[in-house]
C-alpha cells in the first residue's frame, strides 16, 4: 500500500495526481475530454469556494463546459432563504436526465444546504442518482471523495462534517475573472442573529493568519490581479483567536501595501464592529474603495433587539452619520428584512425612516424566510403574507427612489473606473465598476478589459450610467 500523506494540502495533491490519470483514462474511453460544469447559489463565499472547486476539476484534467450538459457537475448550495433551496430543487431532477444519457457523468452536491440533516435526509431518499454529497467544512477534500467515489461504484457518497478548525491553504483555484478576486480572511459566524442559518452551516468564526492573506494577495497581484475583496461573514471582527493579534484595521493596511493591488473591497462589515480605526484607515488609503457594504435589516430597535444585532436605530444612524462625514463620497449600501416576526407597521416605518434618512446607493430588500433550527423560526406573531408583501413593495418604491437620488449625484463628473467586461448585449460598449461599485456602460474595445481608466458620466440610468471614456 502507498504512502498517503496525512497532512494538508499534501494529502489533496496525492489524490490530485491519481486522479489525473484515472480521469485521463476516462476521457480515452469517451473519446473527447470531459468537462465540468458548477452552478454557484448565494453569495460571495459560496463564489469563492466554487473557484477552489473548479482549480481541483482543472487540476485534474475536466475542462470547462458552459451548460450542465457536462461530466461532472457540482451544485454549490445556499440555504439562507427558502428560495434558495427551491431552486436547488428545481434542477436537481433535470440532472438526473441528462446523467441518464451520459455514462460519465458525475454530479455532486455542496454548499450550506448540505450542512442541513434533513436535506441530506431528501437527497439520501429521493436522489439517489447524486454521486458525492458534501458541506461547508470540507470543500477542500473534494480532490479525495472523487477518488473515493471512482474507487466505490454504485454508492452515494455523503461527507458532511459538523464543523472544524482547520484552514486548508494553498489548494489550486480557479478564477472567474483574471483581474479581480475575493481573499476569504474568515470563515464562518459566531453572530447569531436570530433569523440567521449561517452561523449553523458555515461554524464558529475562525480568522486565516495575516501572512497568509498577504501572500495570497502577492500571489494575486503577481498574475495581474488589481482588484481583490476581502470576504467574511463579519470582516471587521477579523482577528479573534490569532495567536499574535491583527485587527481589521492592520489587516486592510497590511493588504494595501501589496505593490500591484490598486483597489481592496471588503464584505460583509457588522455595524456593531465597525471601528473608529476602520474609519481612520478608509481616509487615508487610497486603495480603499470607496464604499460600505452596512446591513441594517431593519429600522425598528425592537425588532433589532429581538433579531439580536446589538445596535439600535439611534446607533446604526449615527455610525452612518460618521461615515458620511469622514469619509465623504462613500457609497452606502445595506440588506433589510421585511416581515420578521412580531414587526408591526409602526416597526416598518422606522425602517423606511432609515432609508429615508441614510439615502442608500443601494439596499438588498428581502421577505424574512423562516429557517429550520433558527430561534426566530419559534417567534410568534407571524406577519401574514400580505401585509409583507405590501409592505415590501413600498420599501422597494423608497429605496429605489433614494438610489436613483445617490447616483445622479456624480452625474457629469469623471471617475476612475476598472473595465469588467463587455456590455452584455450591446457591441462596441465596455462595462466598467466605479470605485463606489456603481456601473458604468461606455464605448470600447475588448482589449481595454481589466484596466483602470478615467471614464466621464454622462448620463445616469438609476442604476447605472453612461459614460464616456476620457483616457486609455
Ligand atoms: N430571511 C430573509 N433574509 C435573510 N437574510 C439572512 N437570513 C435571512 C432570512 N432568514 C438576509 C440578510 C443578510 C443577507 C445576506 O440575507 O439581510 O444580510
Ligand atoms: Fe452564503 Fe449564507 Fe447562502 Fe451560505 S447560506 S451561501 S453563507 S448566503
Amino acid at each position: 500500500m502507498e504512502f498517503i500523506p496525512n497532512t494538508e494540502p499534501e494529502r489533496q495533491y496525492w489524490f490530485m495526481d491519481r486522479l489525473r490519470s484515472m480521469i485521463a483514462e476516462e476521457a480515452q474511453r469517451a473519446g473527447r475530454d470531459l468537462t465540468y460544469c458548477i452552478r454557484t447559489f448565494g453569495c460571495q463565499m459560496n463564489a469563492k469556494d466554487s473557484e477552489k472547486l473548479a482549480g481541483v476539476l482543472e487540476n485534474i484534467g475536466y475542462k470547462e463546459a458552459d451548460s450542465e450538459n457536462a461530466d461532472f457537475v457540482i451544485y454549490n448550495t445556499c440555504t439562507v432563504r427558502e428560495n434558495a433551496n427551491t431552486r436547488v430543487y428545481g434542477r436537481i431532477g433535470y440532472l438526473g436526465t441528462l446523467k441518464a444519457k451520459n455514462p460519465f457523468m458525475k454530479i455532486a452536491l455542496c454548499g450550506c444546504m448540505m450542512q442541513e440533516a434533513h436535506e441530506v435526509e431528501k437527497v439520501k431518499k429521493s436522489y439517489r442518482f447524486v454521486d458525492i454529497v458534501f458541506g461547508t467544512h470540507n470543500i477542500f477534500k473534494l480532490a479525495e471523495l472523487i477518488y473515493e467515489k471512482m474507487n466505490s461504484e454504485n454508492k452515494q457518497l455523503i461527507d458532511i462534517w459538523e464543523g472544524t478548525s482547520e484552514i486548508v491553504e494553498d489548494l489550486p483555484s480557479s478564477r472567474k475573472f483574471d483581474f479581480k478576486a475575493g481573499i476569504n480572511i474568515t470563515y464562518g459566524c459566531d453572530n447569531f442573529c436570530t433569523y440567521c442559518i449561517v452561523p449553523y452551516v458555515r461554524g464558529r468564526e475562525r480568522s486565516r493568519k495575516p501572512e497568509d492573506i498577504v501572500k495570497e494577495a502577492k500571489e494575486l497581484a503577481a498574475k495581474g490581479v488589481i482588484e481583490v475583496m476581502l470576504l467574511g461573514q463579519n470582516v471587521n471582527s477579523y482577528g479573534k483567536g490569532l495567536e499574535e493579534h491583527c485587527s481589521f484595521a492592520e489587516l486592510l493596511k497590511k493588504v494595501c501595501e501589496v505593490e500591484g493591488i490598486k483597489r481592496v473591497r471588503f464584505m460583509t462589515p457588522h455595524p456593531k464592529d465597525f471601528s473608529d480605526e476602520v474609519i481612520e484607515v478608509m481616509k487615508n488609503e487610497p486603495k480603499i474603495c470607496a464604499h460600505v457594504h452596512l446591513p441594517v435589516q431593519s429600522g425598528s430597535s425592537a425588532i433589532l433587539k429581538r433579531m439580536n444585532r446589538h445596535y439600535a436605530k439611534e446607533q446604526y444612524l449615527t455610525l452612518v452619520e460618521k461615515i458620511k462625514r469622514e469619509l465623504p463620497g462613500v457609497a452606502l449600501t445595506t440588506d433589510i428584512i421585511v416581515g420578521f416576526p412580531g414587526e408591526t407597521e409602526e416597526d416598518f416605518l422606522d425602517t423606511v425612516d432609515v432609508v429615508r434618512k441614510c439615502g442608500f446607493d443601494s439596499a438588498f430588500t428581502f421577505i424574512y424566510s423562516k429557517r429550520t433550527g433558527t430561534p426566530a423560526a419559534s417567534y410568534p406573531d407571524e406577519v401574514p403574507e400580505d401585509v409583507v408583501k405590501d409592505r415590501f413593495e413600498r420599501l422597494l418604491a423608497v429605496c429605489r427612489e433614494e438610489s436613483e437620488k445617490a447616483a445622479e449625484r456624480l452625474t457629469g463628473k469623471t471617475a476612475e473606473v476598472l473595465v469588467e467586461g463587455l456590455d452584455e448585449g450591446k457591441s462596441g460598449m465596455l462595462t466598467g465598476r466605479l470605485s463606489n461599485n456603481l456601473l458604468v456602460h461606455f464605448e470600447g474595445c475588448e482589449n481595454l478589459i481589466g484596466k483602470i481608466l478615467k471614464v466621464k458620466l454622462d448620463e445616469c440610468k438609476g442604476f447605472y450610467y453612461l459614460g464616456s471614456l476620457l483616457s486609455e
